[in-house]
């Protein structure tokens, strides 16, 4: 997909934070939460993002839709450069971009009505009147299955999956074009996150949506992605079509996200032990050299030390950042996994946990 045809379209974009180390220290810490990260999102598509807690997600969200600026790189949304918005521009992009938090319970003031609540996008935007913002919070109350009774109720008597039906639905009000989904379902036990998650696909069937879908589980990911991309201290470093990341993913830090997975490997061939990686994900401020994944990688050459692989495409657009295997296709898959499994430098979990 080009510039052109892409409904977002991020290149170079990376964001550090700059922390003090101690209440009263003088040192800084920065930390490189997103990093030279390009992606493209077409219009009524869902691209998931995956990647373990610190990977730089949510931070890469929030500078997709401007809610954080970033330090370098470029965005467009729908042809328009969005960091040259500004002022009156920049709040009617701003419609057209809205977000879903993962939390339910503290996305919504206690003390407001569910029409102020899901109407409120609508005021800060102006331009529309009292009544068509009635009318228009109804309408969106309607797709998210809620009727006009609940207008005057406050979101206390509501269960987890009704607030956040409550939170799609003002995500919904302006009619977006594209929504940021930030672990919308991390919070809900599993029947109403199944709700949820189909109520998404139907709202994106309906009004051509595009998703920006980001969660830690990739079962879930894969469940409402057209594509995926995988995030590693801040990077990208695989991807393509959902089942093909899934299924024929070819860099060895996705393999280990598939085989940790809760759902089922469908191409697991009777070797049913997990990759556990070794070690914590380095920290973010002082990230490893070249490749950043190399210090837990099992295949990793001392090249990995020294140089940060590309991410490098097949024809049908799947790419991988890995030396070794972003050019062997035969490491993919199953058979990457079996290969990380032989390596004696892996830990390895049998399905019960108990070490082998
Ligand atoms: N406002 C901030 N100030 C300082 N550091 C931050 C800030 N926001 C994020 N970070 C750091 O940036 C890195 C990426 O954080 P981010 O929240 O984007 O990760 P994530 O992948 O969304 O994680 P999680 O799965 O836990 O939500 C982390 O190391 C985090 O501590
Ligand atoms: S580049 Fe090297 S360290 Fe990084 S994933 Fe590939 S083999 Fe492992
Ligand atoms: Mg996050």
């Amino acid at each position: 997909m080009n510039a052109t045809t892409a409904l977002l379209s991020l290149r170079g974009v990376s964001r550090t934070f700059t922390t003090r180390r101690a209440l009263l220290g003088r040192r800084l810490d920065v930390v490189h939460a997103v990093n030279d990260v390009s992606l493209d999102i077409a219009a009524g598509e869902t691209l998931g993002i995956v990647g373990e807690s610190g990977s730089g997600k949510s931070t890469l969200g929030r500078v997709a839709l401007r809610l954080i600026e970033p330090d370098r790189g470029t965005i467009e949304f729908d042809g328009r450069d969005l960091l040259g918005a500004d002022g009156r521009d920049l709040r009617r992009e701003r419609q057209r971009m809205t977000v879903i938090f993962q939390d339910p319970y503290t996305s919504l003031d206690p003390r407001w009505t569910v029409e102020r609540l899901v109407g409120e996008p609508l005021r800060i935007a102006g331009g529309t009147s009292p009544a068509d913002q009635r009318d228009r919070v109804v309408e969106a109350l309607r797709r998210v299955g809620l009727e006009p009774d609940v207008l005057t109720r406050r979101p206390r008597g509501f269960s987890g999956g009704q607030r956040q039906r409550i939170v799609i639905a003002r995500a919904l009000v302006t009619r977006p074009k594209l929504v940021f989904c930030d672990e919308p379902v991390s919070a809900l036990d599993v029947s109403t996150r199944a709700r949820v998650l189909g109520l998404l696909r139907e709202l994106q069937v309906e009004t051509g949506l595009a998703y920006l879908f980001v969660s830690h589980d990739l079962g879930v990911v894969e469940a409402v992605s057209d594509r995926i991309a995988v995030m590693y201290l801040g990077s990208i470093v695989e991807v393509g079509g959902a089942e093909t990341v899934a299924q024929r993913y070819g860099h060895p830090y996705t393999a280990a996200l598939v085989s940790a997975s809760p759902a089922p490997d469908p191409l697991d061939r009777g070797a049913k032990r997990r990759i556990v990686l070794r070690g914590d994900p380095p920290s973010p401020i002082t990230p490893p050299s070249g490749c950043a994944f190399h210090p837990r990688c099992p295949l990793a050459q001392p090249v990995c030390a020294v140089r940060k692989p590309p991410l490098r495409a097949d024809p049908d657009g799947h790419a991988v950042a890995c030396h070794r295997t972003a050019e062997d296709r035969r490491l993919r898959g199953a058979d990457l996994l079996d290969l990380l499994r032989g390596e004696p430098t892996m830990n390895l979990l049998t399905p019960e946990g108990t070490p082998t």
